[in-house]
């Protein structure tokens, strides 16, 4: 077999047992496999979306049925984080309607900037600027974070400001720095360009600033990352200590241990990254205090302290709780991809993960407010080249979107 046909076969394999377990807890609408590239295609054709195109689109009721989403390996253990789905049911049509206003420029005062400007696909959904920059080239506060596996979170933003991805969506369109428009300015320019207009009144009975937002949280709920190196790892974990005899009598048994042996194989995992791994789930490393669950992030906010020694320190999570502990709290981020977003940290003041471990084992920067999870590791120069290895182990691909075909102006 070959290595893409043992992946595809994992995949599937992956989305049987899933589907299995999903049957018994009776769910209702048409279960996806999140990851799976139709959802993110656009509508057929080429060139700008025209009329004919979209309400042939509209017209077929397979866009609008409700879509139950199913997480792939690594990610299904956090399938109990899922939130806003019954306020806001997934359809192909809505996932595709916030695809176009994520690429859409057209969302700002000017027409230079959209969402992908500061969390492009191709920079894994962030940017590689220190802090988001805006219309006219004015450079935000803080760094951009991903916009991937963000079906896994309620709140939103650094200091979790936002409640909901909803909530979070409309924020960019009227942030001065940002896309610099108002929202009554975004609604009446997509009212005035029939795709867009059609398909609002289809999907939400007409063009609002919520449904823009609903539109574009559907669209960012089907961005997840496959299964990675340090996820078929884990998957293995939990066969590498049968014996032949175990696996003789039971076939399904079998199966089950061919496919985890079937994806460490085509996703290697380095010796190093391995011993990372230890460091990053011990007490030794201490990472997961934090950096833990499907998306390996706690949802929580802490000071490690980045950036405190400013004249002027971000006073992150504090600005929403009023509380004095939370001084200096971010949320922490995700290492899932991390490899790909440089820099790193709210503030960006990290260029490398060979600097963010090394920031870690001198036991951060010492603050008042700094948390009690963080102290000197003492790692040698192997075990920090291991930590940072662990991390590239946990790299795998997001959907193909496609990020060109807009409405046409009119
Ligand atoms: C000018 C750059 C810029 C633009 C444009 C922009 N963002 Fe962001 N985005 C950021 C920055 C910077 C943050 C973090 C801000 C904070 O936490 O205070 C952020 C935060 C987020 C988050 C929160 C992620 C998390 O882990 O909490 C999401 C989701 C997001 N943006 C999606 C979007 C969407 C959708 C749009 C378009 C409507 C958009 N962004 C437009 C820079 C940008
Ligand atoms: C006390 C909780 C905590 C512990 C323990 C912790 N982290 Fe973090 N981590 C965070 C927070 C919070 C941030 C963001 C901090 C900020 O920007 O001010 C972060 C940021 C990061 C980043 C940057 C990610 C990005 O996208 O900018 C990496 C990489 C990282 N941590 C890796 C690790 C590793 C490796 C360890 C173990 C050696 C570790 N963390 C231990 C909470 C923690």
């Amino acid at each position: 077999m070959s290595q893409a046909s043992i992946s595809i076969h994992t995949w599937c394999f992956t989305l049987l047992t899933v589907l299995l377990t999903l049957q018994l807890t009776s769910v209702h609408g048409e279960q996806v496999l999140l990851g799976d590239p139709a959802l993110t295609a656009g509508v057929p054709g080429s060139g700008p979306i025209s009329v004919p195109q979209i309400e042939a689109w509209l017209d077929d009721e397979h866009n609008f049925t409700e879509l139950t989403p199913v997480l792939p390996l690594g990610l299904s253990q956090g399938s109990s984080q899922i939130t806003g789905l019954d306020e806001n049911p997934l359809t192909r049509a809505k996932i595709e309607l916030g695809r176009q206003l994520y690429f859409d420029p057209r969302l700002s005062v000017d027409s230079t900037v959209s969402c992908a400007s500061c969390h492009d696909p191709s920079m894994g959904y962030t940017a590689q600027t220190k802090t988001g920059v805006g219309i006219k080239g004015q450079a935000g506060g803080r760094n951009s974070p991903v916009a991937f596996n963000r079906i896994l979170s309620d709140k939103q933003f650094w200091d979790g400001r936002a409640g909901s991805l909803e909530e979070q969506a409309i924020g960019p369109i009227e942030n001065p720095i940002e896309m610099g428009f108002t929202h009554e300015g975004v609604v009446k320019r997509l009212a005035s360009m029939p795709v867009y207009a059609k398909q609002f009144e289809k999907i939400f009975g007409s063009v609002t600033i919520d449904a823009v937002g609903k539109a574009i949280a559907a669209f960012e709920r089907v961005l997840v990352t496959a299964p990675s190196p340090y996820d078929y790892n884990e998957q293995w974990r939990a066969f590498q200590d049968l014996e032949p005899e175990d696996l003789e009598d039971d076939p399904e048994l079998a199966e089950l241990y061919a496919e985890a042996a079937a994806g460490i194989k085509s996703h290697f995992m380095s010796d190093s990254a391995k011993r990372g791994r230890e460091i990053f789930f011990t007490e030794k490393g201490n990472c997961t205090a934090c950096h833990v669950g499907a998306n390996l992030a706690d949802e929580k906010y802490h000071n490690i302290g980045v950036g405190m020694d400013q004249d002027t320190p971000d006073i992150g999570r504090h600005a929403v709780t009023k509380d004095t502990v939370d001084t200096g709290a971010f949320k922490t981020p995700t290492v899932r991809n991390v490899a790909l977003t440089a820099p790193y940290m709210h503030d960006g003041s990290m260029a490398t993960l060979e600097e963010v471990v090394e920031w870690y084992d001198k036991g951060g920067h010492s603050s008042k407010h700094l948390s009690s999870k963080i102290r000197p590791l003492k790692l040698t120069d192997q075990e920090q080249a291991d930590l940072v290895e662990f991390m590239k182990a946990c790299t795998s691909p997001t959907p193909p979107v496609e990020t060109s075909r807009l409405p046409a102006d009119a």
